[in-house]
């Protein structure tokens, strides 16, 4: 007999002190499931905030993790443990290097802020939350590195060489990144790691154009982990909850083309809405939870044998706790 998995999930959920977690890039039919959903900065307040002993994130590695170091006291189980692409370009050795590079080229370790995107492991939260830093996500990243400048120091921003340039651009700093072209960094603000979301880098000028010819008048709006050529010539810039508020705050005969993951693109108001590229843009790591995953991963709480739950080591936690409790005191 087939089991009926949004009944079974339903009933899970009532039996159990669990609160089913899912980021907007999830499947239409896990995130219909949530009793919480949101931006990367909302999913962490939120998760906090929560008092249920048990969290059930759908998502990717970094969220649950996220969650885990902010909430230890927490059991965070995830249906999948996939790893955002990104949050894999950098470790705790390849962060170390981006340091040294610094104080190779002249800025002293004492002077180097470090600022991580949340897409990132915890143990680079932890590096950074050691040397004094802070985390940031999409929604908050200008306040963050405005915060970051009043030390008076360097800063560096890891992992997304894109979110770090676009609010550098946004603030009139100067940045540049590690391994691209001349990067100094007593000349730059803020330098950057090099790395990047392929998903985003999907979007391209010439999506840009073709709509703008197409459509006279559209709206782009994109996230800032697309390229900064894109961001330059875009009308709206923004995290996946500003996107959805910009788009629902238009007027609904304004044509609107939007620049982030499918899932969310498909799942914004119906007419008039686009997603910016000729290419299907689904975030390969977030489409791998199915409904069935989070059934078995609610199913092995109830069975007493929990399934894919985040573990993270002391040391980690002391650390990446700082970096994103600095971040949570910012309002
Ligand atoms: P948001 O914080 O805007 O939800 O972004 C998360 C993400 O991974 C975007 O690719
Ligand atoms: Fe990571 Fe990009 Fe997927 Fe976001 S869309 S989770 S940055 S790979």
């Amino acid at each position: 007999m087939s089991i009926d998995y949004r009944a079974e999930i339903k009933r899970l959920k009532e039996a159990l002190d669990v609160t089913v977690v899912a980021h907007y890039y999830q499947r239409d039919e896990v995130f219909e499931m949530a009793d919480i959903t949101g931006d990367s900065l909302e999913l962490a307040r939120r998760c906090k905030a929560d008092k249920n002993p048990w969290v059930v994130f759908a998502g990717v590695g970094f969220m649950g993790q996220s969650v885990k170091v902010i909430a230890p006291e927490k059991r965070v189980l995830m249906p999948k443990i996939a790893c955002c692409a990104m949050a894999r370009m950098i470790d705790g050795s390849y962060f170390d290097e981006s340091v040294e590079y610094m104080v190779k080229h002249g800025v002293a370790k004492e002077n180097i802020l470090p600022i991580t995107y949340i897409n990132s492991d915890a143990s680079v939260k932890a590096k950074v939350g050691e040397m004094g830093g802070m985390v940031c996500t999409s929604s908050n990243a200008y306040k963050i590195i405005e915060k970051g400048l009043e030390s008076g120091k360097k800063i560096l921003f890891v992992p997304d060489r894109c979110l770090g340039q676009n609010f550098a651009n946004s603030m009139g700093l100067k940045s540049c990144v590690i391994g691209v072209g001349e990067c100094d960094p007593k000349e730059a603000d803020v330098i950057c790691f090099n790395g990047f979301c392929s998903v985003h880098q999907l979007f391209t000028v010439e999506d840009v154009a073709f709509y703008r010819n197409k459509y006279p008048g559209i709206k782009i709006a994109v996230h800032p982990e697309c390229d900064t050529e894109v961001v330059k010539i875009a009308d709206f810039v923004g995290s996946t909850s500003q996107l959805i508020k910009y788009v629902n705050d238009l007027d609904p005969e304004q044509k609107v083309a939007v620049g982030t993951e499918y899932n969310l693109v498909h799942r914004m108001r119906e007419k008039n809405t686009y997603v910016l590229s000729s290419t299907k843009p689904e975030c390969p790591t977030m489409n791998e939870t199915t409904l069935e995953d989070l059934y078995l991963t609610l199913k092995s709480i109830e069975d007493g044998n929990p399934i894919n739950e985040i573990v993270v080591d002391p040391h980690t936690v002391k650390y990446a706790s700082l970096a994103l409790e600095r971040m949570l005191a910012i309002k």
